[in-house]
């Protein structure tokens, strides 16, 4: 896919669902008693894969537009599946379900693409190797391909080494399996989508937040049975960040991004924001299914530098990538720390972004846990390595907007993981512009998609 910059970004934008609350809805749903009904479902491959999994183990899921009717079979109602769950690229359906499958009485193998058969997995194997359960990573390495057969699973306490949901998910969704109380306190608050929707469930759980630290734990009790509801996933504030970025950094911009999520565990990116001197304004503030949701209406702003550090990095993690786009055309320093966890996603994101960025001519100094950004300078366009990761596709589609000159993005077509429809919302607000300056704009970009074989290619046009 090619780009090129653009100005005068107008209109508004309709985020698709939640990536980490559509997995949730659809594993939860699937191990409830009757109906889940889940509306804004994220139709992106790595959602998909949650669902092909429970269909593996007999659960009827349904598809009607962006509408997903899961017919729940209770805690116990799960089948063995008669082959191994591919779980893609999706991190997060291979830690929670790995969660579920140690408490049921079959065996079960997961494996996935390359870059998720490469990420690290002790981390939940051993929580729940200490609960009782039997998992192990078949090529002895730490990672997936996992094998996981019958256990007798006990609650525990587990004091979490990383701020990780995936992790805290994982032990909580086995202590559903588990005889007595299960609890997580993890060293800052990650994503608490998973304890809000449980409760929503009906299962018997709270939190606590340490006042005196930055700790937080989870404790789950015993529950018979969960039941399903219906349920409607907000847009997705790690999918809405591209806009923010795009309707900031963008000359002559002004962006409505309407229905995002804004649990304060995960709106990290509207603080940094802020300090960096963004005009947002978060409007229709409410509450749907639990979660906190608002329209986001963003304006063209001078940013400038920050430091981006501590408790807010778990509620940010994945818009690192785009804050470094910002960072990389904020007059100033920005000063990125504690987000070693970056080294573990997708790709190696601190890599992947520095060595990117400097292809755009930023000057960028990688370190051990984040980076340091000398921001200002023009950003000229350059090819993008993406090594297959959707949020770097995605950042330096962005970046590519206010750069000089064209921007190759390799592989773009990664983008399906979280946000299909991502090409197509931009082109919207292109087409728009032609229409209010009719002789001035060039189109920035344009896309052929051709199906070939099950597979979708995107085909580059220069324009
Ligand atoms: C997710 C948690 C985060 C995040 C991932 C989705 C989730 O990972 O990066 O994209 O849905 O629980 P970690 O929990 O490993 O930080």
């Amino acid at each position: 896919m090619e780009l090129t910059n653009i100005t005068g970004l107008k209109g508004e934008v309709t985020i698709p669902g939640d990536k980490s609350i559509s997995h949730r809805c659809v594993m939860f749903g699937s191990i409830a008693k009757g109906i889940t009904e889940i509306h804004n479902f994220l139709e992106g491959a790595d959602c998909l894969a949650t669902i092909d999994c429970f269909r593996k183990m007999g659960i009827d899921i349904r598809q009607s537009g962006d509408t997903i009717t899961v017919h729940g079979k209770g805690l116990h109602g799960l089948s063995a599946p008669s082959e191994i769950l591919d779980v893609g690229n999706s991190g997060t359906t291979t830690r929670l379900i790995s969660g579920i499958l140690a408490g049921q009485s079959f065996d079960s193998k997961l494996s996935g693409d390359e870059s998720l058969n490469s990420r690290p997995m002790k981390r939940i194997i051993e929580p729940l190797t200490l609960m009782g359960a039997n998992v192990s990573s078949i090529l002895r390495n730490g990672c997936a391909p996992l094998y996981i057969t019958k256990g007798n699973l006990h609650g525990i306490h587990y004091e979490s080494p990383v701020a990780s949901a995936q992790v805290k998910s994982c032990v909580l969704l086995a202590g559903l399996y588990a005889d007595g109380e299960t609890s997580v306190t993890e060293p800052s608050l990650s994503r608490n989508h998973t304890e809000l929707m449980l409760a929503e469930f009906g299962a018997d759980i709270s939190t606590t937040h340490d006042l005196s630290s930055t700790k937080a734990t989870a404790l789950l009790r015993p529950c018979k049975e969960l039941y399903g509801r219906t349920i409607t996933v907000p847009g997705d504030i790690s999918s809405a960040a591209y806009f923010i970025a795009a309707g900031l950094l963008v000359p002559n911009s002004e962006i409505l991004i309407k229905n995002t999520g804004i649990n304060p565990t995960r709106a990290g990116i509207l603080k940094v924001c802020e300090d960096m001197g963004a005009d947002i304004t978060l409007l229709n503030e409410r509450i749907e299914s639990g979660e906190k949701i608002a329209d986001i209406l963003v304006r063209t702003s001078r940013l400038h530098g920050t430091t981006v550090e501590g408790d807010i990095i778990p509620t940010l993690i994945d818009e690192i990538p785009i804050i470094a786009v910002m960072a990389a055309c904020a007059e100033g320093t920005t000063i990125i720390r504690d987000a070693q966890e970056l080294r573990v996603k997708e790709t190696d994101r601190i890599e992947t972004i520095t060595d990117n960025l400097i292809a755009m001519g930023c000057s960028v100094l990688p370190t051990e846990d984040g980076m340091v950004i000398k921001g200002g300078e023009p950003l000229k366009g350059a090819t993008i390595h993406t090594l297959l990761d959707h949020r770097i596709a995605m950042a330096f589609s962005i970046a590519a907007l206010v750069a000089d000159g064209r921007t190759k993005i390799l592989d773009s077509h990664c983008i399906d993981v979280s946000y299909p429809g991502f090409m197509m919302h931009l082109n919207i607000f292109y087409k728009k512009q032609r229409q209010l300056h009719p002789t001035k704009t060039k189109c920035p970009f344009s896309i052929l998609y051709i199906l070939f074989d099950g597979y979708r290619l995107n085909l580059m046009i220069s324009v």
